[in-house]
């Protein structure tokens, strides 16, 4: 079909085989690292379709340089890094890869509630300097998570799936949302104000997707609404929480700890985060299980290959692209 794609960082070798067993042209960022910005727009010059990260800024300037792009594909569920609405008004269509990765980045969520409120990680950075001298009944006391209020914040598919697994910690769920959702509420999660969840929750879990309205949605004056003993998981985007104002309600004990997955401006870290016990920092790796990016990957390839033919593709996140063709 004469097709010519790029993909901007190495992904799982069967959703490259995927696009190669159709297109005439993969090329992939052959560095183990991002593109720069110069580079990104000299490589999508002249393509028919992009698969990208939620590194790259797909812009007005991207589109301009990738003009005649047949659709843009991107490697996420969340879209925060493209301007949908200047793809629409080019008549591009842009896809997501929503569900494959619900369980695995609401596993994460767990794991980094149960790491930090059990102090895993600080355990065992202990074990391995080799300070562990025997069983000591007041080592690493840690804080319980069964029978504790559970806040989510963002009752979409993730948020959803944290709160299911907290069925066998015996716990109250509060959640909060733009919109209402049957299938949380359907395991008896209480919608409340964020306002509400924040002053009753000892775990507050934050699972909403980056936008205008979500930027710093829990900044100084939320995290003082949290009780001192609570603590704050983000999975979802870092600017969703404002990082100076976390780091410095943990220095301050404000609140108990926090487990991040994500930050606000990656991959750099907010000055004094890693010098905090309280807190657990992983690059956000929230949906990084071979299965799961594999899954991630053959979703993006089809539904790229779909909008290099001209069709919609399985995963549109903005349809009325056609009207703009
Ligand atoms: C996403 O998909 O939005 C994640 O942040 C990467 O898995």
């Amino acid at each position: 079909m004469g097709s010519n794609v790029y993909v901007t960082r190495k992904i799982p070798t069967e959703s490259i085989l995927i696009l190669e067993a159709v297109c005439d042209v993969v090329d992939v960022n052959p560095h183990d690292r991002a593109l720069t910005r110069e580079e990104f727009l000299h490589q999508v010059q002249g393509r028919d379709g992009l698969l990208c990260l939620l590194t790259e800024t797909i812009d007005d300037e991207a589109l301009d340089a990738s003009a005649g792009i047949k659709g843009v594909a991107n490697y996420a569920v969340g879209y925060n890094n493209i301007n949908v609405l200047a793809a629409t008004r080019r008549g591009i269509p842009v896809s997501n890869t929503p569900g494959v990765l619900t369980d695995t980045t609401a596993d994460l969520a767990w794991g980094l509630m149960l790491t930090i409120a059990r102090r895993i990680a600080e355990s065992d950075r202990f074990v391995r300097e080799g300070k562990f001298r025997g069983w000591d009944p007041l080592m690493f006391l840690g804080t319980d998570i069964s029978g504790k209020p559970l806040g989510i914040v963002g009752g979409g598919r993730i948020g959803t799936a944290t709160a299911k697994r907290a069925g066998g910690f015996n716990m109250r769920i509060l959640y909060t949302s733009r919109n209402r959702y049957d299938d949380i509420e359907s395991i008896g999660a209480e919608y409340h104000s964020l306002d509400v969840l924040l002053r009753e929750s000892d775990y507050v879990s934050v699972h909403t997707p980056l936008t205008l309205e979500t930027t710093h949605l829990i900044g100084e004056r939320e995290l003082d609404l949290m009780k001192p003993t609570a603590f704050l998981i983000n999975t979802s985007r870092g600017p969703v929480v404002h990082e100076a104002a976390l780091v410095q309600a943990l220095k301050e004990n404000r609140i108990a700890g926090a487990g991040l997955d994500v930050f606000e401006r990656e991959p750099e870290l907010e000055p004094g985060l890693t010098s905090l016990d309280n807190v657990v920092i992983v690059p956000h790796i929230g949906s990084a299980s071979t299965a799961t990016r594999t899954a991630m990957g053959n979703m993006a390839a089809a539904n790229l290959i779909a909008m290099i033919r001209g069709e919609d593709p399985p995963n549109c996140i903005n349809p009325e692209y056609v009207k703009h063709r």
